[in-house]
């Protein structure tokens, strides 16, 4: 068997219409991992882009971010904020998770602000589209929002509506698998995201909280599947939140469990 090269698999990762935006280090990551299994470049290419589907692919395509971001600048400049929420709204279905959260936003966001307060410092950890839930929270003159995920177009397009929003904003193409975020906030938001990081390792979603100060810490789990489909999901993440608190050796902090049906939500109480 001829040795496949490491760079062989990223230039054909790199020329994939799909995944040729997801940061190099993420795809470096899981093609080395890939290789190791793999009988030879074809199946390391698709073995690794099976890894990229299932935590990028899976959740958003490619959706035309500059539309949307004229759109939103026309609706801003517009002042109406209902329409200002319905071209977030639209800009949301373009990702599976802030889709899903569509219909139970308004309670969402009412719920949780109304455990932690209105946040002046936000820190949104694989963030997908949901800083464009910004509307809905409220957010002081003068906020900060700090975000990060893995793919360079949808991290571009986050910050450019945050700007358009005059936030200051701090939006990074971060892999927080290699190098978990060190956020000091008001509130971390780790939305729908631990088993996404369970699928990169052992231990990765608890080094992606360990170093947040903040003073609540957001914790969400999905309740159905990217089909639709409810499967006892609830019941298992319920469990993996415990053992993930007994990872972080945060047994003795207080955490609040909000009751939204079509997410779980923790709250945490954080340390700043
Ligand atoms: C299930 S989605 C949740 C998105 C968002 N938090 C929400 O709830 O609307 C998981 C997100 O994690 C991002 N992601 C996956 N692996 C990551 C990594 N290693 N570092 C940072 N972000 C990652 C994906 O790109 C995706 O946007």
């Amino acid at each position: 068997m001829s040795e496949i090269r490491l760079d062989d698999v990223l230039a054909r990762v790199a020329v994939s219409r799909r995944y040729r935006h997801v940061s190099d280090e993420v795809v470096r990551r899981l093609a080395t991992e890939e290789i190791v299994k793999s009988h030879n470049l074809a199946d390391a290419e698709k073995r690794t882009k099976r890894r990229l589907h299932q935590i990028f692919g899976a959740y958003t395509g490619q959706p035309d971010y500059p539309q949307r971001l004229l759109a939103l600048a026309r609706a801003i400049d517009g002042g109406d904020a209902e329409s200002v929420r319905e071209v977030c709204r639209l800009a949301m279905a373009g990702h599976v998770s802030t889709r899903e959260r569509l219909p139970i936003l308004d309670r969402f966001y009412a719920e949780l602000l109304a455990v932690t307060g209105v946040p002046s410092v936000v820190c949104d950890i694989a963030c997908g589209l949901n800083p464009l839930a910004v509307p809905w929270m409220g957010l002081p003159a003068g906020a900060r929002y700090v975000a990060c995920d893995i793919d360079s177009q949808l991290v571009g397009f986050v910050a450019a509506a945050l700007d358009l929003f005059g936030i200051d904003a701090q939006v990074e193409l971060r892999d927080v698998v290699t190098l978990p975020p060190a956020c000091d906030a008001d509130i971390a938001l780790l939305l729908k995201s631990v088993p996404c990081l369970d699928q990169q390792g052992a231990g990765a979603a608890a080094r992606a909280l360990a170093g947040l100060r903040a003073r609540h810490i957001v914790v969400s789990f999905p309740v159905q599947s990217i089909g639709g489909r409810e499967k006892g999901m609830e019941r298992t993440y319920r469990a993996r939140f415990a053992t993930l608190i007994d990872e972080l050796g945060w047994q003795e902090r207080r955490v609040q469990e909000l009751s939204i049906s079509g997410e779980l939500v923790f709250v945490i109480e954080g340390e700043r």
